[in-house]
């Protein structure tokens, strides 16, 4: 499907996230916090959840992506991410090809499963979310303009991740436009194409593998 080098640049936020986390994830509760797409923070810094996010656009699926050549014994069961960003974003991300600030992205895991109902081939998101992560651009407020959250359940406040951890330096390194993978997002990149905003970093990559095609 991806050409090599593409599909193993997938998360290891996913991969590390699915194996501690499901015990701590509970179902998705129907009253929290922000419900604005604007992101919100407490008085500690924390990120308030966005709680609407299932009504935002879809931007994709993967599933099973990984950094890493081979899974080293660590992925027993599939997992698919989905990844949604607020409307706001989305439209202007339509006639820039890039992110306006206050964008909100979310990456949710979910439990591919095969097994149920009358399903005989492939795979199917089941159960609740195991992992939930946010990418956000707030310029005023994070010295590189984006920051990473992690989120212990859904409903529950988004840690900050501190800079220099290997979620920046792999979005920064692999991203194709402004630190998000707007390669494996197939409404925004012919978009990112078109306008010209695509990164260095990326078009190295690209060049470097012969995957551009
Ligand atoms: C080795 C590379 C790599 C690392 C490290 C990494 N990611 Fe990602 N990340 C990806 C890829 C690839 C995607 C695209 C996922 C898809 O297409 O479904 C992605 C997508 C995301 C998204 C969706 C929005 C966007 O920016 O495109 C979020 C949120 C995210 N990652 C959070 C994190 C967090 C938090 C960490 C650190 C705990 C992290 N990532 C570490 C490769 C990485």
């Amino acid at each position: 499907m991806f050409p090599k080098a593409l599909a193993t640049a997938g998360a290891v936020c996913l991969v590390a996230g699915a194996i501690a986390l499901p015990i701590a994830f509970r179902p998705l509760k129907t009253a929290m916090a922000a419900s604005a797409a604007a992101p919100a923070y407490n008085k500690s810094g924390e990120l308030l959840p966005p709680t609407n996010y299932r009504e935002w656009i879809y931007l994709s699926s993967g599933i099973d992506m990984s950094y890493a050549p081979k899974a080293a014994g660590m992925q027993d069961h599939s997992m698919f991410d989905n990844v949604f960003v607020n409307p706001e974003a989305y439209r202007a991300f339509l006639e820039t090809g890039t992110w306006p600030d206050k964008t909100v992205m979310v990456l949710e895991a979910r439990e591919a499963r095969s097994k149920g109902s009358i399903n005989q081939q492939g795979h199917f998101q089941s159960g609740g979310v195991m992992d939930l992560e946010v990418h956000v651009k707030d310029e005023a407020r994070f010295p590189g303009k984006w920051a990473f959250f992690s989120f212990d359940s859904v409903g529950s406040n988004g840690t900050l991740i501190p800079q220099g951890a290997p979620c920046y330096t792999c979005h920064t390194a692999h991203a194709a436009v402004d630190t998000t993978f707007v390669q494996f997002y197939p409404t925004l990149l012919p978009i990112a194409q078109k306008k010209g905003t695509l990164s260095a970093a990326y078009l190295k990559d690209e060049a470097g593998t012969g995957a551009g095609k």
